[in-house]
């Protein structure tokens, strides 16, 4: 049985903070919220919950990064964009981990060159021993060590996104 790093009720408790965070930052402002697929589906559908300013569009994206290179086309690649433009918008990008930074740091390169109001990002989770690309995340859940994680979104080779709460895998290291 793999351990569990971070309980239901734990991730219920700072996703409320979050929320608080959220509501007192964008007070009087209207959001664009933009979840990751497929990790952040569930942290997407919880945070939103907490969220009290209004919400003008919930859409999601569908990428994968690749790469090291800072040309900023041709290390990413879109499976599913945004329906519509974020031009002069308050958008909220919200991703389940901050693992290298790399498809963040792409996918915030794309977005700033739509040119939105303000961009910000929440991730629920952050392994700073795997940096590559510093990354400033906005509304952060919790900071980890460099564990295999999986559940809560997350998949272990695939699988295994609707356990409830954030395990560390604890077999073998295969694809
Ligand atoms: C995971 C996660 C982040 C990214 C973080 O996505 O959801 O998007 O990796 O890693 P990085 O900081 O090193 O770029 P993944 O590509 O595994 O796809 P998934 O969300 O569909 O599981």
């Amino acid at each position: 049985m793999d351990k569990i790093l971070i309980s239901q009720e734990q991730i219920k408790q700072r996703i409320k903070e979050l929320g608080v965070q959220i509501n007192r930052d964008y007070q009087g402002k209207e959001l664009v919220v933009v979840g990751v697929l497929t990790g952040a589906f569930m942290f997407t559908a919880d945070l939103l919950r907490e969220i009290k300013v209004p919400i003008e569009r919930l859409e999601f994206i569908s990428i994968s990064s690749y790469g090291h290179s800072t040309e900023s086309s041709g290390n990413i690649r879109v499976y599913l964009d945004l329906k519509k433009d974020i031009e002069n918008k308050h958008v909220l990008l919200i991703e389940d981990i901050v693992d290298t930074g790399l498809t963040i740091h792409h996918l915030m390169e794309l977005f700033e060159g739509r040119k939105p109001a303000t961009i910000k990002l929440a991730s629920l989770l952050y392994k700073p021993s795997r940096e590559k690309y510093k990354i400033n995340i906005d509304y952060l859940g919790f900071t980890i060590d460099n564990h295999f994680v999986y559940g809560y979104g997350l998949d272990l080779f695939g699988k295994c996104r609707q356990i409830p709460h954030i395990a560390i895998y604890s077999g073998d290291i295969k694809e």
